[in-house]
């Protein structure tokens, strides 16, 4: 019998439509675009506005518009799992929500959080699941609502993340194609520089830690950027090695889009032309689990079948990790 592996077979997305520009923040906190562009590389994001609008919004319509690319009703769905630090609620689990929403009436699901390489960790989880021949379709979802717990006072934090979601389907592959390998690592010590301290068991919430503003995103920016830049780097020179992957044979890297300089230090490390990489930060931000999907979806067209690519992240725990896969199809 020939070895299955977890294949791509399709990416849905969802953007919510209205912008946040560097000339909005402008108006809200002691910044400028010229700052934010040359030390981000981030021009704007996008906002999910709307009463009782949470990231199983954006989940569902990514998934919808999975389901009706690749023609399968949700209903054939195994799996879902959705990789957020931003789920509609603390329990039950984003996936859940959006399973109900679509009519995936025969799916199960749960959420991993990861922070920003929530969709890596997800991904390499639901691979194993069609590796072992358990199931046929599982679909990853990766995004979040960062907008709802960023605080807008905060010009440290405000001006890197946005809104938005992406989605992939899985199916077993017997032509070597999909998922080839993952190295995935986190580091609890680095709970202290980059944390949502209040509205889980340790803290719950209280006026106490609405007043302190507890619920919002705290960041040690310099902090994170040096494990980033170091972390994201080793890693993706690390799978490259392990599979023995030489620049010329990598067709992409698709990197967590956090900072402009992160993404050029990791190409750099891995001698890849940077015509290979692709960034679209300027545009949507830090958007967390929805980052590498989003990258996915964008460049769909320009994939082809066997390409070799290189997906990494590092986030939040601290988490890092890269995967590497042989893309499955040509789109029609
Ligand atoms: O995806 C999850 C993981 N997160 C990340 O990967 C984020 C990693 N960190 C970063 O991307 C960067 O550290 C930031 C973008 C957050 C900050 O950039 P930086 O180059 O590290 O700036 P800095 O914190 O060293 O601040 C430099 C200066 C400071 O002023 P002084 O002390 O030199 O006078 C800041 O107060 O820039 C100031 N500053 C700002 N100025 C204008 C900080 N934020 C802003 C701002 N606008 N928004």
């Amino acid at each position: 019998m020939k070895k299955i592996t977890a294949a791509i077979t399709a990416v849905g997305g969802f953007v919510p439509k209205d912008i946040l520009s560097n000339a909005d923040l402008e108006k809200m906190v002691d910044t400028n675009d010229e700052w934010i562009r040359t030390r981000t590389g981030i021009e704007e994001r996008r906002i999910l506005k709307g009463e009782g609008m949470g990231t199983s919004h954006m989940g569902a319509e990514a998934v919808k518009s999975l389901c009706e690319k690749r023609g399968i009703s949700p209903e054939e769905i195994d799996l879902i799992i959705c990789a957020t630090v931003t789920p509609d609620m603390m329990f039950p689990a984003t996936a859940n929500i959006i399973a109900d929403k679509i009519g995936a009436k025969n799916a199960f699901g749960y959420d991993i959080n990861a922070a920003c390489s929530g969709f890596l960790f997800a991904l390499a989880t639901g691979s194993k699941f069609i590796e072992t021949g358990s199931y046929k379709k599982v679909v990853i979802v990766g995004g979040d609502k960062m907008s709802s717990i960023v605080d807008y006072t905060d010009r440290e934090t405000c001006i890197i993340f946005g809104d938005g979601c992406s989605s992939v389907l899985l199916e077993p592959n017997e032509e070597g194609l999909g998922i080839q390998d993952s190295i995935l690592k986190s580091d609890g010590s680095g709970r202290h520089y980059l944390y949502q301290k209040a509205g889980g068991s340790a803290y719950p919430a209280t006026a106490e830690t609405v007043a302190n503003k507890d619920h919002f995103i705290t960041q040690e920016g310099k902090t994170v950027f040096k494990f980033a830049v170091t972390n994201m780097a080793d890693v993706s020179a690390e799978i490259m090695e392990r599979n023995n992957l030489s620049a010329d044979d990598v067709a992409w890297l698709v990197p967590h889009q956090a900072n402009l300089r992160i993404i050029d230090a990791t190409a750099r490390r891995m001698e890849l032309d940077p015509s290979k990489v692709m960034i679209n930060i300027q545009k949507y931000g830090n958007t967390t689990s929805g980052t590498i999907p989003l990258c996915l979806l964008e460049w769909e067209d320009q994939l082809k079948k066997g390409d070799n690519i290189i997906l990494s992240a590092f986030g939040g725990g601290f988490t890092w990790g890269s995967v590497y896969l042989k893309w499955a199809y040509d789109k029609k």
